[in-house]
């Protein structure tokens, strides 16, 4: 066999070790009574609601991440783009790099994704979910921002319905996004609508993984270990497998079944920062196998670029004060994104 390029290989403990029995895996909630037709700004708070706000709050808290199901999100809709996203990915390198993303621009195909500097088994195609991205007038608060970066979907001329259907599955995956920040509001006792302002002019994208069957299972990972940078992250994986989350209570790597037509949730860092460490954003990486192709599908729900995220008022007190600065999401995200994971953990905002 041909030797592995050392570039994708994992340090010894961050290897993947051949798979535990799961006893307990991440909670499994189910959605059959959220309602999107319900008016946004006053959504129910009633009893019928108060046992589904209280599983996602004990799930947040004690995991950090839970998987739903009966979400409403039109299956139709999930298998066009998965089916669109085979078609892309198995074009040749040739034909998806015309919309390779560069220095330039953040999205687009890429195949050189490294986190924490090690290259995952993987290929990937970004886009934003809302056009144009709305750039904060220049300040020095703004420059980098402005200067170093674009943020424009580029999008390919095949599969010929590829836009289509990844716009079509993003609008609806989006309500669901909303209708979990409802959720999770109502369970760290804020308004249902706490959240809703920061995402006028939101940067949430949607990114499609293809992770090729590797060889060398043990020794490289399709995504190293990382927290999620945003808000809240809605991930579409299909049935193969291989997601791993790191279980809060003893730091265990505990792999999530695939559930068909489920959705896996997670917190990101900026819930974690809102909420004063109520609820934390949780590692987690992907491993790969010597046989399947892998895809998955994840939505990162972020705010717009200007926003300052602190701990929310209603959440910090004389005896809760707040644990960290103010974070601009804009200069957080690029600094994540150009350092790939390694630098401006929300860690270094601690006060
Ligand atoms: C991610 O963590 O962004 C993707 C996870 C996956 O592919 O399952
Ligand atoms: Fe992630």
């Amino acid at each position: 066999m041909v030797e592995i390029d050392q570039v994708f290989v994992q340090a010894a403990e961050h290897r993947p070790k051949p798979s535990v029995t799961i006893a307990e895996g991440i909670p499994l909630i189910d959605l059959s009574l959220i309602n999107y037709q319900q008016d946004q700004e006053s959504p129910s708070s009633s009893s019928v609601y108060s046992n589904l706000i209280e599983e996602i709050g004990r799930a947040c808290k004690e995991w950090g991440f839970f998987q739903v199901i009966n979400h409403k999100v039109p299956l139709e809709k999930r298998q066009r783009i998965e089916v669109a996203a085979k078609e892309f990915f198995g074009l040749s390198l040739e034909e998806k790099v015309k919309v390779r993303r560069d220095e330039k621009n953040v999205l687009g195909y890429f195949e050189a994704e490294h986190t924490k500097n090690v290259r995952d088994w993987k290929e990937v195609y970004d886009f934003n979910v809302q056009q144009p991205t709305f750039i904060p007038p220049s300040d020095s608060d703004n420059d980098d921002i402005n200067s170093q970066f674009q943020w424009d979907n580029r999008w390919p001329l095949n599969p010929p319905h590829f836009r289509e259907a990844c716009e079509d599955y993003a609008q609806e995956v989006e309500k669901l996004a909303y209708k979990l920040m409802e959720l999770i509001a109502l369970s760290l006792g804020l308004e249902a609508n706490r959240f809703r302002g920061f995402f006028k002019h939101n940067t949430s994208n949607i990114r499609l993984n293809h992770y090729p069957p590797c060889p060398y299972p043990h020794l490289a990972l399709g995504l190293g270990r990382h927290k999620d940078t945003g808000v809240l992250t809605v991930l579409n994986q299909d049935d193969v497998g291989g997601l791993q989350v790191r279980r809060k209570s003893d730091g265990e790597w505990i792999t999530v079944k695939p559930i068909p037509n489920s959705f896996i949730i997670n917190v990101g860092d900026m819930i974690q920062v809102w909420s004063n460490d109520a609820y934390e954003s949780v590692e987690h990486r992907v491993m790969v196998n010597s046989e399947r192709d892998r895809y998955s599908i994840p939505f990162f729900l972020k705010p717009a670029l200007y926003t300052d995220v602190e701990p929310l008022q209603e959440l910090t007190n004389h005896n809760n004060p707040p644990k960290y600065k103010p974070v601009n999401w804009g200069k957080f995200r690029i600094s994540r994104m150009t350092s790939n994971f390694t630098k401006s953990s929300v860690e270094n905002l601690q006060i």
